[in-house]
């Protein structure tokens, strides 16, 4: 009998799969604090490296760990600069949202996790052995729209459920997990997080089902190195990723918005109206989809170490209301602003909006100066869509922003300039 209910729900998870271009299933996995030049000679994290596409040009989006978590759910850390409790109001909504829109299962795994109501700070081991669960490191959890929702609160589990999951082939589509303050090396070390990492995943990608169309990705949250650009340590790997591709480097600009990015991009899905507007899509994905990618135009300026003025930053001077996300964009899924997004910000359409569709990267200088603070301007579609009325955005606009933005490169620096003008000609030939 139990069998028979395992086999008809493991039945039941597959079918209601919804297929992607380049995957249906995702699943992040998410370590702590490591720059990526130490992580890059770990020699776990290197076996691990021939397996999958390792992205040399990915970025953290500030210090510390909290704002990073979030903002990859989000599209924003709304200036958030600590690891405090926070919670965010309930009309800020989140890739739970999108993934509404498509009936996409997904779930929030936490190595520790007390029971899916946990809302306190930490938690310690059972045995007392140590540090396990953390808020901090749960990106769902302080966002109202998702803790204050039964339906919601509940797909956000521990280990133990990923474990039974894996088992009874009833993952969800979309999942992300932080393993506890030990294993993902927190209060360890790198040696420490990159073995027991390479202990956890070696085993599932030997699993078919488990790698069956699956793209894993195996980031680490932030660097460790404060005054130093944020470049972190971040693999591709599972069955999505094709033979030909194993041992590759990727070198496309990255940060955690482009998890959101990719998600849209990959499922078709609407926007959040906010920073995941513009973020570049992995290339393996971007190549199936015809996405194109560009390089932001401050890339020279990237440090993301500290965070910019916002609702949740605790400097006073910094402290800034909720923007209104641009109700204008078009994201990567080729569709517009999520319709919950704009039933709750369609009386704030006519305000100002740091999100412009640019992919221009934002963060809080070095303390005295901030040339890459965010900057509020009228909410409107992505400079790049100029052919385009500005009534509701459908595929052809994201198309006809696809062109002007190849176009564009053809203004940008060296490695960049050879794909644009490549890219530009496919452009200007399809469409
Ligand atoms: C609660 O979450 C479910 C599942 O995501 C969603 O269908 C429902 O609309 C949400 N309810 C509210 C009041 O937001
Ligand atoms: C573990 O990390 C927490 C939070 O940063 C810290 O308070 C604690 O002292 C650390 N414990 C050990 C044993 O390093
Ligand atoms: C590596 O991790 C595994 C699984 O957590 C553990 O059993 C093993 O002892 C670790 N090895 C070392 C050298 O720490
Ligand atoms: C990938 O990048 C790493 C880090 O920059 C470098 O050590 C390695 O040689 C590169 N591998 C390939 C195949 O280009
Ligand atoms: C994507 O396509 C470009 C251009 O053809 C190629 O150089 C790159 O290796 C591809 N990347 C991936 C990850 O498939
Ligand atoms: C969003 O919610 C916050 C907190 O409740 C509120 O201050 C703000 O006015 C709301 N924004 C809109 C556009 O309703
Ligand atoms: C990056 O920001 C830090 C402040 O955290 C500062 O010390 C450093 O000089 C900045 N680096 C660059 C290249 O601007
Ligand atoms: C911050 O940047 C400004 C402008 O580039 C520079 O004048 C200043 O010396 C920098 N301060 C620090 C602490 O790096």
């Amino acid at each position: 009998m139990r069998l028979l209910l395992l086999t008809a729900a493991a039945t039941a998870a597959t079918a209601a799969y919804v297929p992607g271009k380049a995957f249906d299933r995702f699943i992040t996995i998410w370590l702590e604090n490591q720059d990526f030049d130490k992580v890059d000679k770990n020699s776990h994290f290197a076996d691990l490296s021939k397996q999958g596409i390792l992205l040399t040009e990915y970025y953290g989006l500030t210090h510390p760990s909290q704002p990073n978590y979030i903002a990859s759910v989000g599209g924003d850390y709304f200036g958030l600069n600590q690891d405090g409790f926070v919670q965010i109001p309930q009309n800020v909504s989140t890739l739970v949202d999108l993934f509404d829109t498509q009936d996409i299962s997904w779930k929030g795994y936490f190595e520790g996790l007390p029971g899916p109501g946990f809302m306190g700070e930490g938690s310690t081991a059972f045995d007392g052995s140590g540090w396990d669960y953390v808020r901090k490191h749960n990106p769902f959890i302080s966002y109202d729209s998702i803790s204050m929702n039964g339906t919601r609160l509940g797909n956000l589990q521990s280990f133990k459920d990923f474990e039974s999951d894996v088992e009874a082939n009833t993952l969800p589509q979309y999942a992300h997990m932080s393993p506890d303050m030990l294993n993902d090396g927190h209060n360890t070390t790198l040696e420490y997080a990159a073995n027991w990492t390479q202990s956890f995943i070696t085993p599932l990608l030997a699993n078919e089902q488990f790698m069956e169309k699956t793209l894993v990705l195996l980031t680490y949250d932030e660097s460790a190195t404060y005054p130093i650009p944020n470049r972190i340590g971040s693999l591709l790997l599972g069955g999505a990723v094709p033979k030909e591709l194993q041992g590759t480097n990727d070198s496309t600009l990255y940060t955690h918005y482009s998890i959101l990015s990719t998600l849209e991009n990959n499922w078709g899905l609407p926007n959040l109206g906010r920073y995941d507007v513009g973020a570049n899509v992995f290339d393996l994905v971007a190549n199936k989809t015809g996405y194109v990618n560009h390089a932001p135009e401050n890339i020279a300026s990237v440090n993301n170490s500290l965070s910019y003025a916002g609702f949740l930053n605790t400097d006073l001077k910094l402290n800034k209301p909720i923007p209104a996300p641009n109700l204008q964009l078009i994201g990567a899924g080729g569709k517009g602003v999520d319709e919950t997004v704009k039933s709750n910000w369609g009386e704030a359409a006519g305000d100002m909006t740091p999100y412009d569709g640019s992919g221009y990267l934002h963060d809080g200088g070095n303390g005295t100066a901030d040339p890459n603070a965010p900057v509020y301007k009228a909410q409107a579609p992505a400079a790049e869509v100029t052919s385009t009325p500005s009534s509701t955005g459908s595929a052809p606009t994201a198309t006809a922003g696809k062109k002007s933005r190849a176009n564009r490169m053809v203004t940008l620096d060296i490695n960049w300039a050879g794909v644009g003008f490549g890219v530009f000609a496919i452009a200007a030939f399809v469409f």
